[in-house]
């Protein structure tokens, strides 16, 4: 999830003001720096990808701009911008969605030396995009109203008559939808509708992953499907809106424990195809990894031998089940999910 009322428009960097000024006739900026400007679509969390891109422009000196949205609204945009898209890079939570700009055709060829540094199972088998970094899926409840040995064995048990209006879960974010997509990618289509017509019946619907957090703190609901990072970021703040609530992980190849993978790809129209390489390569490089890890984002770092934050459980701890992070498909996923009313 994302936050709430951010707009495509809304950021501009510290650079873009400056040029902005100096177009209205403020001092004289050297035109010609030598150096470029990359446009960033970015659909991350803006904090972790200010992080990893400070760490960029330190060691290249190339800018890069900021435009922010959601996975599906960026996505879309560049699919209608075409070759005209003023973005160079485009980075997303989710891989659903950096998918369906290379389904559109949209993305270049990644240089062989970034794919190498992250491992196959963080990148599709297409080639197409990389992942520069992950999240996993987690049930978060409350010990007070049900004890971990409870909990059902798998994620998709959630569904049943005996869980009716317990489960809470944010259907209309990119986070939900691409646990959705790798349930369906596991276990097919029908068993998907099962599973998500038995949690819309529950009706337990939250705006975000923090509002099924929240509801599960505050006893509201007995448990809550989100991604890992919600509950650690909130354990290194003030731990408020997580006191009352542990996370559970299904572990054992379960849909529950699926991996999520966040996706960074070279646009084809970008006149910066050098620099922008440079970017998703430095994205996933030891160096922008660290910066990943050191961040307060708590997601994980996906990169050949990178380490995530310690609070973390080891990513090949969590028996996550196997999914090629490219076979996600968004469009399919809204439509079933449309079928099913939760959109
Ligand atoms: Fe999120």
């Amino acid at each position: 999830m994302t936050r709430a009322g951010r707009t495509i428009a809304g950021i501009v960097t510290i650079a873009g003001v400056a040029a902005a000024l100096s177009a209205c006739g403020g001092d004289a900026e050297s035109s010609d720096s030598g150096s470029t400007t990359l446009t960033l679509y970015n659909a991350q969390h803006e904090d972790l990808m200010k992080a990893m891109v400070d760490g960029f422009t330190e060691k290249t000196g190339i800018k890069v701009e900021f435009r922010n949205g959601d996975d599906a609204e960026l996505a879309n945009q560049i699919v209608q911008e075409g070759d005209a898209s003023p973005a160079d890079v485009f980075v997303t939570e989710n891989s659903p969605s950096v998918q369906v700009v290379a389904n559109a055709g949209l993305f270049s060829p990644l240089d062989k030396d970034t794919l190498a540094q992250v491992p196959e199972q963080y990148r599709p088998s297409s080639e197409e995009w990389v992942g520069f970094a992950a999240r996993s899926t987690v049930l978060a409840y409350n010990p007070d109203m049900v004890d971990e040995s409870d909990l059902p064995a798998s994620m998709l048990d959630l569904a049943k008559p005996e869980w009716q209006g317990k489960v809470g879960f944010a259907p209309g974010g990119a986070d939900f939808q691409a646990i959705v997509g790798a349930v369906r990618e596991l276990r097919g289509e029908e068993a998907t509708r099962t599973w998500l017509q038995g949690l819309a019946d529950g009706d337990a619907v939250y705006q975000g992953n923090s509002a099924v957090m929240q509801a599960v703190n505050e006893g509201k609901i007995p448990v809550g499907i989100i991604y890992h990072y919600y509950w650690y970021k909130d354990q290194a703040e003030s731990g408020e809106n997580s006191k009352n609530v542990k996370l559970h992980l299904f572990g054992n190849q379960d849909p529950g424990a699926f991996v999520s993978v966040s996706g960074a790809g070279v646009l084809a129209s970008s006149d910066h195809q050098d620099e922008a390489q440079q970017l998703v390569s430095y994205l996933t490089s030891p160096d922008g990894q660290k910066r990943l890890a050191g961040s307060t984002a708590l997601e994980y770092a996906v990169g050949e031998g990178a380490a995530s934050a310690k609070v973390l459980p080891p990513l090949d701890t969590i028996e996550a089940p196997e999914v090629d992070p490219g076979s996600l498909n968004g469009p399919e996923v809204t439509k079933l999910m449309q079928d099913v009313g939760l959109l």
